[in-house]
């Protein structure tokens, strides 16, 4: 492992022969002296900025540095950065000056004046200390650590049939349960999601779309927090970047997202693109909307022949969802099921226009009356897709059947091979 070295000596001939020692050191990657206690901390800061990962492990600080005197810049580093060992450099070899410096903060005190056998000693175990600390940092807070959670994409049978209302209610009903939820945009080009829930936000999925490794530092960056709970991933205000979002960074980005939140709901659109297709053959539940109509039921089947094609997803994979729908229709959800293929939910989603206008003209989509039909039913099909937390005690009293889905993902969502994720899948359902 290769040790980085910021060495903070003001005096010209000091900073040489330290210099000249560390050049010695191995594996030691020494940065050139700074030379006073503000390029010091401003250097640290700058690293820092650009990610903590950058920081250097070990920083030498000298005696006569200055303007701030040594013991208090020992302070300031170690509060400021605390994963950084210090060191000290210092003539003085009192036990008085040697305790002051470690309440400063320092991890080692060097004697002036300088042998390399000391200088390697100390600047090692500032080293293995400061490596330490930052494995312990991470493990806690800056690694994916959930048991993975359950992703279901809502896709749209054809444009207008209410893919996007559908996302934000279920996802709104499951973080309402008590769930950790993340609601995605992936209808890249025209995502309304920020529209329906009045956010506007610069950062989008595009922001992800180039990183190899997304860690929770960087996911979190992107998110938005909702107001109501939720975490926003939001489509990007410029529809044309759209592209930059491959099939590849797709599945990056929702495994990350599974692995930060117990679930995960996407709005595909009605657009396949590499990218939707990628969390529809992911997700443990792919809902498409459809209407009550002829076109939009020949829209569904369309797509579903075209995922099957595309071997993104197998129909009895696949649950239909009868959004707007009306009594007297001819063309009921078993009619559906059986011209498609796929499962239909139980749960109907009546038209009622009026409910909903109002608050999706002002944007507030979330603030949608508990009394709405449509969000009563939208709320029961989150259920039914068994992404809400049912209390311990409704569970007992057979709660648990409300579930229709949750132990039978063989007709919905179960996807092949997905080793691993079906034991992740049963704990996270498990909990509900
Ligand atoms: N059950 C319903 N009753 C009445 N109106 C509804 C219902 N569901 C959705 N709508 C309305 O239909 C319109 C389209 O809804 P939504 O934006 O959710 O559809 P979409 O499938 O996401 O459309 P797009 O193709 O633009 O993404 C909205 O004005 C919404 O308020
Ligand atoms: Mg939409």
């Amino acid at each position: 492992m290769t040790t980085r070295i910021v060495p903070a000596v003001g005096d010209v001939d000091a900073a040489r022969s330290v210099t000249t020692l560390l050049s010695q050191l191995p594996d030691a990657e020494p940065a050139a002296p700074v030379t006073d206690s503000t390029q010091l901390i401003d250097t640290l800061a700058r690293l820092a900025g650009e990610s903590l990962d950058d920081l250097p492990e070990v920083v030498l600080v000298h005696e006569r540095i200055g303007p701030v005197p040594a013991l208090e810049l020992i302070r300031e580093v170690s509060l400021r950065f605390p994963a950084i060992g210090v060191v000290l450099i210092t003539a003085d070899v009192t036990p008085g000056l040697f305790s002051s410096a470690m309440e400063s903060g320092a991890r080692g005190v060097v004697t002036l004046p300088l042998s390399y056998e000391e200088l390697a000693n100390r600047v090692q175990s500032a080293a293995q200390w400061s490596v330490g600390v930052r494995r312990h940092l991470t493990t806690g807070a800056d690694v994916f650590t959930g048991p993975g959670g359950t992703v279901v994409t809502v896709s749209g049978a054809k444009g207008g049939v209410g893919a996007t209302v559908t996302a934000v209610q279920i996802a709104l009903a499951a973080q309402t349960s008590g769930r950790n939820v993340a609601l995605v945009d992936l209808d890249l080009q025209t995502g309304d999601i920020g529209s329906y829930l009045d956010v506007q936000f610069r950062r989008s999925i595009v922001d992800l779309s180039t990183i190899n490794d997304i860690s929770p530092r960087v996911l979190s960056d992107a998110v938005f927090s909702h107001g109501t709970g939720l975490a926003l991933l939001l489509a990007p205000n410029e529809g044309e970047s759209a592209e930059e979002v491959s099939d590849r960074s797709a599945r990056q980005i929702v495994s990350a997202l599974r692995s930060r939140y117990e679930v995960v709901v996407i709005d595909c659109g009605s657009q396949l693109q590499g990218a939707s297709a990628a969390a529809i053959e992911m997700a443990d539940t792919a809902l498409l909307v459809t209407t009550p109509d002829v076109i939009a039921v020949r829209g569904a089947k369309r797509v579903v022949r075209m995922w099957e094609r595309l071997q993104i997803r197998k129909a009895e994979d696949t649950v239909t969802l009868v959004n707007r729908f009306i009594r007297s229709t001819e063309i009921q959800p078993q009619l559906i099921e059986k011209i498609t293929g796929t499962t239909t939910a139980n749960t109907a989603v009546p038209a009622n226009f009026k409910e909903l206008q109002a608050v999706v003209d002002a944007g507030r989509l979330h603030e949608l009356d508990s009394k709405s039909t449509v969000k009563q039913a939208l709320w029961a099909l989150a259920g039914e897709l068994g992404i809400v937390k049912v209390p311990e005690k409704a569970e007992k009293n057979g709660a648990k059947s409300i579930a229709k889905f949750k132990n039978d993902r063989g007709s919905i969502g179960r996807r092949r091979d997905r080793g691993g994720d079906s034991r992740n899948r049963q704990t996270t359902q498990g909990a509900s």
